[in-house]
């Protein structure tokens, strides 16, 4: 597949996509980098020789998703919600990772920190990660991997979201695999 991902912000878990690609931990290939604003992560395109570019408006992202021959498209903390267009445009060839066991700690809202919050509030002892299908419903579309982990030594959200971004890295890379190998 030829891959774009989308970002926002850090872009750690680009990163660790950008690693695994380079490791052939999978075979697809990461085409393109975009942002919806000014963000940190859009630097590694220039450390892996890859295309990064902000681009705000969703007429000219569909455009250029064409462009470079994109056929698959990953969220990777990208924080604009994906227009009905692309979302037709690329209907079951978009992927979410999300840091929570999904259905819970989703939807409206839930998203950051905010999620951490919530889980520590809760006093739950485990959370995780979820790789999902991007439909119109946030957070709503098809799982395609979940892996959990153990909180119960977190004393703050802080700590829970640090442990929780060391799974995306390594949960993410798996899911692509996974949907290679379903195809
Ligand atoms: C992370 O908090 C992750 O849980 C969510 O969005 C953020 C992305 O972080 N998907 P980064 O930009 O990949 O570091």
């Amino acid at each position: 597949m030829k891959i774009a991902v989308l970002i926002s912000g850090t872009g750690s878990n680009l990163k660790a996509l950008l690693e695994a690609q380079k490791q052939k931990e999978f075979e697809s290939e990461i085409v393109l980098i975009v942002s919806n604003r000014k963000a940190k992560g859009l630097e590694y395109g220039k450390e892996y020789g890859i295309p990064a570019v902000i681009i705000k408006e969703d007429e000219e992202l569909l455009r250029t998703l064409g462009e470079y021959g994109v056929d698959f498209i990953v969220l990777a903390g990208y924080l604009k919600t994906i227009s009905s267009k692309i979302l037709e445009s690329y209907k079951d060839r978009i992927i979410n990772i999300h840091p929570s066991l999904l259905p819970k700690y989703g939807g409206k809202g839930f998203y950051g920190i905010r999620v951490h919050e919530a889980v520590f509030k809760n006093k739950d002892e485990t959370s995780g990660v979820t790789v999902h299908y991007v439909n119109e419903e946030v957070d709503g579309g098809e799982i395609i991997l979940q892996e959990t982990l153990n909180i119960s030594h977190c004393k703050n959200p802080e700590e829970i979201a640090e442990c929780v971004l060391k799974l995306e890295h390594s949960t993410l890379k798996r899911a692509i695999k996974k949907i290679e190998e379903e195809k």
